[in-house]
């Protein structure tokens, strides 16, 4: 099976959509065959890179459909676009919660080197869906409130996935909108990393005007302003779940 990597927090507004889009870009750019999966009823993920929302969510479709991965113009990375019939999907509730799983594991062998999710924000079955398919999570945190409950909850769900997918584990949570100049930022990073028992990484994402703007021109980041802070950071959180062997499916 292929290592999949499910972004996930509850809470929206923390950066998993751009850290699933930027990170897939930035180990694309590493040599990796990406393929971002958008289980977002918002389909923040799929417009952002410049891919249309279809009608039925190729993520969660019966039956094989071996061609639903759609190319992006970003080299490397290809997509599995949400669907219209999400939000439908999750209020109703998914028949399976291996639904996804079952439907990754159909997609054809060495296409791809490593497949992110981005999730909705909520730990309901689309979420409980992505974790069940995934070799580990990343948590972004947003270091703009106290986030140690939410992040209990959280890991609570990731423990209960276990049940039907014992291979998961934390891959690393990850500072997100990280800005020093301010006291609350540096309070959350000192918090997290005292209190967490399971992995932070050490990149942190920096606040950065450039993050925000390169969705709505449908580029990552790390093409609309190489430069940038959040350009780095997201190249340099790359390497870092490359050197914590996150694509090799065992952190
Ligand atoms: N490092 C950052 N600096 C500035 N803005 C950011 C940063 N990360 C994300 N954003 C912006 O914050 C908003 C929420 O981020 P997003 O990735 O969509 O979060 P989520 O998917 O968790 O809801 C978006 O408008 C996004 O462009
Ligand atoms: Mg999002």
């Amino acid at each position: 099976m292929l290592p999949v990597l499910s972004v996930a927090n509850q809470k929206g507004g923390v950066g998993k959509t751009t850290t699933a889009t930027s990170l897939g870009h930035a180990l694309a750019l590493a040599g990796r065959k990406i393929l971002v999966v958008d289980v977002d009823p918002q389909g923040n993920a799929t417009s952002g890179m410049g891919v249309e929302m279809v009608a039925t969510s190729p993520a969660f479709a019966a039956g094989a459909l071996p061609d639903a991965p759609v190319p992006t113009s970003w080299p490397g990375v290809s997509a599995i676009p949400s669907g219209r019939d999400l939000q439908a999907l999750a209020t109703g509730g998914l028949a399976s919660p291996t639904a996804l799983r079952d439907r990754l594991a159909r997609l054809p062998d060495a296409e791809f080197d490593a497949i992110l999710i981005d999730c909705p924000p909520s730990l309901g079955p689309l979420t409980q869906n992505a974790l069940a398919a995934s070799s580990a999570v990343i948590v972004p945190i947003q270091c703009e409130y106290y986030p140690l409950e939410g992040l209990v909850q959280l890991l609570a769900a990731v423990r209960q996935s276990a049940a039907v997918n014992p291979a998961i584990a934390v891959g690393g949570v990850l500072l997100t909108m990280y800005d020093p100049a301010a006291d609350l930022s540096r309070e959350v990073e000192a918090e997290v990393r005292t209190k967490i028992a399971e992995p932070v990484f050490t990149t942190v994402i920096p606040r950065d005007p450039a993050v925000a703007e390169a969705p709505s021109h449908c580029r990552s980041v790390i093409d609309y302003a190489p430069r940038s802070p959040g350009a780095r950071a997201y190249v340099h959180l790359a390497l870092e779940v490359l050197q914590r062997s996150l694509l090799n499916g065992t952190p």
